[in-house]
């Protein structure tokens, strides 16, 4: 038995709640235990950017624990107890939540795998008997899926959505195995009147319970969504384009690749390399840890700064 935990950012017993709810019954009925968490009931305070969970984690003091004293735990216990994380969220302005972003930006460098893993090694390899170590939950491996639910017609309405929703998984190093967008949902006054969602969302629930069942690596995170975008690793297909050249970069994976025309039809090729580079993956997170810990190490330091800050002090305030 493995345990599935689902985060609604949807208003209560709305569509997004019952679409994840959904996917737990059926997880349940599969033998796994359960548990739901609507974070918008939760006193969640916004980061601040003080950035001292990821000195306390580079320089040994803690495993990133936050300044805030609020109910983030609740979060963090649930996310870290789970084999399976399901996070929905409708769509506004095109995008997920704003207390959804908040929830990322409060799981982002403190519960980043490979600032954790890096963390580790370098505390064991000192030597000292009592150095702080990462609690092991935080290792454990997990898949997840993301729903979005938006109200217009048109899905180019939701389009931010589910890529910005990568931002829940991508710290922790949750491998996302599929994703849903269910757009048009104004059209009828809830879901459970709209029988191919709620099958759809069915699926999601046999994809996670297969992803549980796997006996490899490589089955256990297998892409199981429905399409299977240009993207090879995020399976996504939204690109940054850079003008004047052949360069395409994903905006979730962050890696490089060139666009073609074959036939009338667009190809995207990304090396083997570059997808390996995803900070989906550990090598792409692990670059990013080594950036900010150096960036953080060798920092410029600006003479007379509070000098030079003084002039700005009240201005428009
Ligand atoms: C502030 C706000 C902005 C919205 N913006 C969009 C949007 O850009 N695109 C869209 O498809 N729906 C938009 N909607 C509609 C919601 O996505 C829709 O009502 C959805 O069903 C809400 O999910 P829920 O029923 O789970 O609460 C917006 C709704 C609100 C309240």
């Amino acid at each position: 038995m493995a345990k599935v935990v689902a985060f609604s950012f949807g208003r209560k017993m709305s569509n997004t709640e019952v679409m994840l709810k959904e996917v737990l019954k059926k997880c349940q009925e599969a033998g796994h235990e359960i548990q739901f968490i609507r974070p918008d009931d939760l006193d969640i305070k916004p980061c601040t950017g003080c950035c001292g969970c990821v000195v306390g984690i580079l320089t040994g003091r803690t495993n990133g624990t936050c300044i805030h004293k609020d109910d983030f735990h609740i979060v963090e216990e649930a996310y870290y107890s789970a084999d399976a994380i399901i996070v929905g969220s409708p769509v506004y302005e095109t995008s997920p939540s704003g207390t959804f972003k908040t929830f990322c930006d409060r799981l982002g460098p403190s519960h980043d795998i490979a600032f954790l893993t890096e963390a580790k090694k370098d505390r064991l390899a000192s030597g000292d008997p009592n150095v702080l170590l990462p609690d092991e939950i935080v290792f454990k491996p997990r898949v997840g899926a993301l729903v979005g639910v938006g109200g217009a017609r048109t899905e180019n309405w939701t389009i931010f959505t589910v890529p910005i929703m990568y931002e829940s998984m991508m710290s922790a190093g949750v491998d996302v195995i599929d994703t849903h967008t269910y757009f048009g949902a104004m059209n009828v006054q809830h879901v459970l009147g709209v029988p191919e969602q709620m099958e759809r969302m069915d699926k999601m629930a046999q994809n996670i319970i297969d992803a549980l069942a796997a006996e490899t690596e490589e089955e256990r995170t297998k892409w199981r969504g429905e399409t299977d975008g240009a993207c090879p690793v995020c399976h996504q297909s939204m690109f940054r384009v850079h003008e004047g050249s052949d360069l395409v970069e994903c905006a979730i994976c962050g890696i490089n690749g060139t666009v073609g025309l074959v036939d009338g039809k667009i190809t995207y090729k990304f090396s083997k390399e570059e997808q390996m580079r995803s900070r989906l993956k550990y090598a792409g997170k692990l670059e990013h840890r080594n950036e900010i810990a150096d960036g953080a190490m060798t920092q410029k330091k600006v003479e007379n700064l509070a000098e030079l800050k003084k002039p700005y002090l009240h201005i428009g305030e």
